[in-house]
This record gives C-alpha cells, sequence and structure tokens, in this order.
C-alpha cells in the first residue's frame, strides 16, 4: 500500500506506538478528552456534518473564536477551546474534496492528521479523537481515507510519542470496518514467525 513502506519490520517501539491506537462508533461530541478534531472547511465558520455537530454541541463561542482565526487552509489545522463540549479543545482542520485522485488529494489528508497530531504535541495534549475526515461532504473513497488516516497517524506517532491515545471515532460500521482493515494491514507487517520483537518482547 502506498501508505505502508512494504516489508518494514514491526519492531517493539511499532507494536507500543500502534497499542495508542483505538477505534470506535460513536458521536465525537460526547467525548472527555484533550481534543476532538473538527472536519472543517476553509472558512472554520461551520458547516453540516460533523462540522454542525462540533458547533451545535459547543455553543456560540465556537464560531466566535473560529472567526478570531481568519481561515485555515486544506490540510493545516488550528485549535480552539472546547467551550461547551466536554472536549477541552478542538482542532479545526479541513480535508480535501475529492475529485479523482490526481489533484494531491491523498497528500493533503495525510498532512490534515500530521499537523493535528503536531498540534496536540505542541500544546503537551495525551488524548485527541478524529472522525473520519472529507469522507462525508468531501466523498473521500472510506477505505482509502482510513488507510491514509491510520498508516499517517501510525508513522507521526513516532516523533510525538507524549501523545497517549489517538481515537478514530467513527459514525457507521462501515467507517469503523475501513479503519479496522487498515489498522490490521500495518499490523500485518510483523512476520509470523516472529513479531520483530527483543527476545523478551
Ligand atoms: N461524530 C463523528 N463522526 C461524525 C459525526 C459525529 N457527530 N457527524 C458526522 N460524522 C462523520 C461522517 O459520517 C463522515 O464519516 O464525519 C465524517 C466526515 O464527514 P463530514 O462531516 O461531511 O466532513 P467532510 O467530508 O470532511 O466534509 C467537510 O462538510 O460539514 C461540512 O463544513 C464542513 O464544508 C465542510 C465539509
Amino acid at each position: 500500500m502506498f501508505w505502508r513502506r512494504a516489508g518494514e519490520t514491526m519492531t517493539k517501539a511499532n507494536l507500543a506506538m500502534m497499542e495508542k491506537l483505538q477505534i470506535t462508533e460513536g458521536d465525537i461530541t460526547l467525548l472527555d478528552v484533550d481534543a476532538i478534531v473538527n472536519a472543517a472547511n476553509e472558512t472554520l465558520l461551520g458547516g453540516g456534518g460533523v462540522d454542525g455537530a462540533i458547533h451545535r454541541a459547543a455553543g456560540s463561542k465556537l464560531l466566535e473564536a473560529c472567526r478570531a482565526l481568519g481561515g485555515c487552509a486544506t490540510g493545516s489545522a488550528k485549535m480552539t477551546a472546547g467551550y461547551e463540549l466536554k472536549a477541552r479543545h478542538v482542532i479545526h482542520t479541513p480535508g480535501p474534496v475529492w475529485r479523482d485522485g490526481t489533484v494531491n488529494e491523498e497528500a493533503q489528508l495525510a498532512s490534515c492528521y500530521r499537523r493535528c497530531l503536531e498540534i496536540a504535541g505542541e500544546h503537551q495534549l495525551k488524548t485527541i479523537t478524529f472522525p473520519a475526515i472529507s469522507t462525508g461532504v468531501y466523498r473521500f473513497p472510506i477505505a482509502l481515507a482510513a488507510a491514509i488516516a491510520v498508516s499517517t497517524v501510525a508513522e507521526t506517532l513516532k516523533t510525538i510519542p507524549e501523545i497517549e491515545t489517538v481515537i478514530f471515532v467513527c459514525f457507521n460500521e462501515e467507517s469503523a470496518a475501513a479503519h479496522r482493515t487498515a489498522f490490521e494491514a500495518i499490523c500485518a507487517d510483523v512476520p509470523s514467525s516472529a513479531s520483530g520483537l527483543a527476545p523478551d518482547g
């Protein structure tokens, strides 16, 4: 897979990092975590889908805070407080609109996940949760989006060890299954004979 280096042996460090990942079904606005990620648009002024749900749950102060941010480029991310949400922070990231896979959509989606984790690391956040960015209104194919999401998070977490937990919060079974498949594909790198662990592993 484009998003996984073929044949990379799963080391003890990689396995420890994979244990930080969780996949669940549910409503991201209900989670009591350090940060929830919002699949926003470049205006950051709200919309439908998870963006609308987050703004409704956070209250009007979130929109006021977003207005002051002056927008956000696709693939980048900006953070606000969570206001009336249980989550302490919201990290807003505009994902790419899926065209046909030839206008850098995959790299832009990867950048969303990477930048959100970098911001979480810069603010010493421990638990961050992602919706399936770009897979709703923006029509990104779910299997490919999930593969990019899990691979990019797994790769980025190696450089930000302070983050303890990343939860992919899927809104339906299809999305959850796609993320589980992506997760299993990465873990399948572990050679059947040995897990690439040191003898005590
Ligand atoms: N919790 C978790 N996931 C959710 C929730 C929720 N409460 N509501 C929707 N989702 C899921 C959708 O099912 C989809 O899998 O979030 C994923 C992203 O879908 P969208 O919210 O449509 O976001 P996206 O495809 O990135 O399109 C962004 O839509 O809402 C507007 O302002 C937003 O213009 C932006 C565009």
